[in-house]
């Protein structure tokens, strides 16, 4: 590591845990303070040696009672969460000076990749600039806020943390005075003190609403200042390289959620309340707009005017004096009855019969009219100015301030159709074959009259959960259609799932489609998507409802927990593959929805790596991604840190549509089947043929005492069973993080890439995948970076404290060998015993984390050993628990 470039991250480090020291003194009494100066020397030290201590380590914890063992979570669940803040905060600055920070060895330099280097690059390999301008002018990058459980953080430190942050910022200050300094200073030590004294732990499961609200508050706090400020830096790289600036109209970025809409496996997220979320998005968005349009009014205070906008005022005197802020006043009057609206919506009240903004137009034209006018009356400095922003922000955020889109599962949507068929007395659509429920669908779909009548809700046949399938279809026919997003179907399997959805919105009265999509999240399923899609198209009334365009969602973290995470990743690059070649024939523009997660093991990864790993010709200008939990606050949570990966996420879409990866030699796709036929056996031989691995996960990891956890409004399990199919990817991953085995990241790629690697025949082609084909680089790549968080000695410590049972040790000792081979396994390849020994920045991360989490992990044993000994509840330990979970959640950055 460069000294000079990374020595602020480490003096913010230290500044932040000095000062946590001294509030713990300040607060807790001396011998608290000692305890844990004493666990961290300890720690600290083992560590630098290269050791866990974890004796010194036990007999110094165990020694407290369980106020104390809290009092210890806290502190170094506090450390931790500093820690992330200095890191972020680097990232920031590093930005600034131009330098590579980035999560992965071989992702390159977000700089280096960044929208200049991109189309510079791009014209010095030929490609024209009329070509470039077209794609970047169509570009659509589109994120899809999800409300997956994955934010440990309560809102309430994250608002005390951004401020930390942004002190730290302050700092760097060069002209700053010495009373300036200390106030910082003294700032940072009220803020530490605040976070010590605010209980970490969210107590109540947050309802979807409140879900919603968070990412609205993401929306207003950051990407609202965001999406202008990056299209804005787009249109002056683009104007500087192309000599041209982007219509105002473009609109490459759009933002999606999936808060309040997403049902699949939730049934706390219901009709009334998708509608509640849907008039709060349009409140917001009012709301926010009045702002902008405040702000104008104050600014636009000129005189001189376009013909066509005197004519538009109709020409009265107090116009001809002020005319820009007489329409923005009849906006502001329009925008104010739009919040009216909406609050009497959400209150059950009369709604008054005022003009309110119910498309993007209303109020896009009169702002666009302004404009031409400024420009016409030489104002263009002036129209360039915050008017420019709200028109992008217009054509990002549009008047409901996000797409919402709808999920269910499909076996919902067949017992609904099931209902009615056995309603009709026409039998049960469930047991009917594929081909049957096509024809039945395909007949109605096609037909004039309705299928079902009042009868069929009044009857026993219509179930709550029937019921509450076809109250969501009634909420998308009475929304305007510019609000709503896609319809995802998850656990799709075959053509009836999709054909089913549409039947359900016709039979609701719906007059503009929801789009349907599909999710193909098994193994299986991603298999024969293509088959799915293509029986699809071969049906002519099918083809021509899509011939606008097709969405078809990718599952990363199903697949993988399905069949491990090489062979998952090589099912969805195969899958999209020949999906975007069947839709080129059928000549229908395909957009991929990529449901990827914030850990590697649930499909996470950096966005240049992410993007530029999928196969030639998927990406074509468009792209719509998920952002889950913690992503979102990392990724999104400050304006500046969202500019920077906004821009990434355009940059990386116009790199991957105009200079794709390089498409796979025969010879790499056939090794590519031999790894994952030996990653899938060896995988599934342990996750579903292993008899024990049920009782190791609910023994030896924090599985049960997650559920426990206040993370999201969800369940953690589709069945309440306690196998490991019903429990959800996101549980699954995360209780292996915990206790450091990581086990859904590698468990099966080891293998295969030693049987690889150990086979002479083989091993060329796998090094020349390595250096040659991104796809496969960046699979290693990301196994690397999760095995340098993966810790054996950790995870032995919880089995030795949570078990005796001799079957259960057996298998957590062939697990941590199996983890071994995979570490020495990838030392071979890369020729290097030091993982990560190309990303110092990583390494020194998670170096300076270990002493912190070692601790917390320990803690985290003893409580669930010392819970599991206890009738009842005891509030001390489940809190204690509780604060380890989050704190080792912060010390991996993500939570699993
Ligand atoms: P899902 O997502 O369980 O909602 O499909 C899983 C994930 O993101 O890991």
């Amino acid at each position: 590591m460069k000294t000079d470039l990374h020595a602020p991250l480490r003096e913010d480090v230290r500044l932040l845990g000095e000062l946590l020291g001294d509030t713990l003194r300040e607060q807790g009494d001396a011998a608290l303070f000692e305890t844990i100066e004493n666990i961290r020397k300890v720690s600290v030290q083992g560590r630098g040696e290269g050791r866990v201590e974890m004796d010194a380590l036990r007999d110094l914890l165990t020694a407290l009672d369980d106020q104390q063992l809290l009092n210890v979570a806290r502190a170094f669940n506090q450390f931790l969460n500093l820690a992330n803040i200095a890191e972020q905060h680097h990232r920031e600055r590093l930005r600034r000076h131009q330098q590579d920070f980035n999560d992965s060895p071989s992702a390159g330099a977000s700089t280096a990749h960044g929208m200049a280097e991109v189309i510079q690059r791009l014209r010095s390999n030929g490609v024209a600039d009329d070509e470039i301008y077209d794609c970047l002018t169509t570009l659509s990058v589109e994120l899809v806020l999800t409300a997956h459980p994955t934010e440990v953080t309560r809102r309430t430190l994250i608002r005390k943390y951004d401020n930390i942050a942004e002190l730290l910022g302050q700092r760097e200050r060069s002209d700053l005075t010495a009373e300036e300094k200390a106030t910082g200073i003294e700032s940072l030590r009220r803020l530490i003190l605040s976070a010590w004294c605010t209980d970490e732990i969210r107590r109540q499961k947050p309802t979807p609403v409140d879900e919603a609200k968070w990412g609205f508050a993401t929306i207003e706090q950051s990407l609202w200042y965001a999406v202008p400020t990056a299209l804005r830096e787009l249109d002056a790289i683009t104007e500087a390289a192309l000599g041209k600036r982007l219509p105002v109209s473009c609109s490459p970025l759009r933002i999606a959620s999936w808060m309040g809409g997403d049902r699949d496996g939730n049934p706390n997220v219901t009709a009334s309340v998708t509608r509640e979320v849907l008039c709060l998005a349009r409140w917001m968005a009012a709301d926010l707009y009045l702002r902008d349009i405040e702000n104008l009014m104050a600014d636009l205070s000129m005189q001189a005017a376009s013909d066509e906008l005197m004519q538009y005022l109709g020409g009265t005197t107090e116009s001809s004096y002020e005319p820009y802020r007489v329409v923005l006043r009849q906006l502001r009057q329009r925008l104010r009855a739009t919040r009216v609206r909406m609050e009497a919506m959400l209150n059950g009240k009369e709604v008054p019969a005022q003009k309110w903004f119910s498309c993007r137009e209303d109020l896009s034209e009169p702002l666009l009219l302004i404009d031409r006018s400024l420009r016409e009356c030489g104002m263009a400095t002036i129209a360039d100015g915050d008017l420019r922003d709200t028109l992008r922000r217009l054509s990002c955020f549009g008047v409901s301030l996000l797409s919402l889109d709808i999920r269910q599962e499909s076996s919902r949507h067949v017992q609904a159709v099931d209902a009615v068929t056995a309603y009709l007395s026409m039998g049960s659509y469930q047991d009917w074959n594929e081909s049957q429920r096509q024809a039945f669908l395909l007949g109605e779909l096609q037909s004039k009259r309705p299928l079902v009548n009042q009868g069929f809700f009044d009857s026993e046949y219509c179930t709550d959960d029937v019921a509450e399938v076809f109250a969501t279809c009634r909420t998308i026919a009475q929304t305007d259609a510019g609000a709503l997003g896609a319809y995802v179907i998850s656990m799709a399997h075959q053509p009836s799932d999709l054909l089913a959805v549409m039947l359900l919105q016709r039979e609701s009265g719906v007059a503009s489609w929801m789009r349907v999509v599909p999710l193909f999240e098994t193994l299986d399923d991603l298999n024969n998507a293509t088959e799915t899609m293509s029986a699809l198209l071969e049906i002519d009334w099918y083809r021509d409802k899509v011939s606008d365009g097709q969405e078809i969602m990718i599952g990363y973290s199903d697949s993988a927990k399905d069949a491990g995470y090489l062979a998952a990743a090589w099912a969805q690059f195969r899958s999209q593959e020949s999906l975007t070649a069947l839709f080129a024939r059928h000549g229908i523009a395909l957009t991929l929805f990529h449901g990827r997660g914030g850990s590697i093991s649930r499909g996470g990864a950096p966005t240049r790596m992410a993007l530029l790993s999928q196969p030639p010709g998927s990406v074509a200008g468009r792209i719509r991604v998920t952002e889950q939990g913690e992503v979102i606050r990392f990724k999104y949570g400050l304006p500046a840190v969202a500019v920077d990966n906004l821009a990434q996420y355009m940059a990386a879409t116009l790199e991957a549509t105009l200079a794709p990866p390089k498409a796979p030699t025969d010879a790499w796709r056939a090794e590519m089947d031999r790894l994952t036929e030996t990653s899938v056996a060896a995988y599934r031989g342990v996750v579903k043929d292993e008899p024990e691995l049920v009782r190791y996960l609910r023994t030896v990891t924090p599985e049960q005492e997650l559920t426990r956890l206040a993370l999201g409004s969800r369940p953690a399990r589709r069945k309440q069973d306690a196998g490991i199919a019903s429990l959800r990817a996101i549980p699954w991953v995360f209780a292996w993080t915990q206790i450091r085995l990581m086990l859904p990241a590698w468990l099966g790629t080891g293998a295969a890439l030693q049987a690889s690697l150990s086979d002479s025949a083989r091993q060329p082609i796998l090094k020349e995948m390595i250096g040659n084909w991104s796809f496969f680089q960046g699979a290693v790549d990301m196994l690397e970076m999760v095995l340098a968080k993966a810790d054996p000695i950790v995870a032995a410590y919880y089995e030795q404290r949570l078990t005796d049972d001799p079957a259960l040790l057996a298998l957590g000792s062939d697990l941590r060998q199996r983890l071994h081979d995979c570490v020495e396994t990838l030392a071979a390849i890369s020729g290097d015993k030091n993982l990560l020994a190309n990303n110092p920045v990583m390494q020194w991360s998670i170096k300076v984390r270990n002493p912190y989490t070692d601790p917390l992990h320990l803690l985290q044993a003893e409580l669930m050993h010392r819970h599991r000994q206890q009738e009842g509840s005891n509030a001390t330990l489940d809190s204690a628990l509780m604060v380890t979970i989050a704190g080792i959640a912060a010390g991996m950055r993500n939570t699993g």
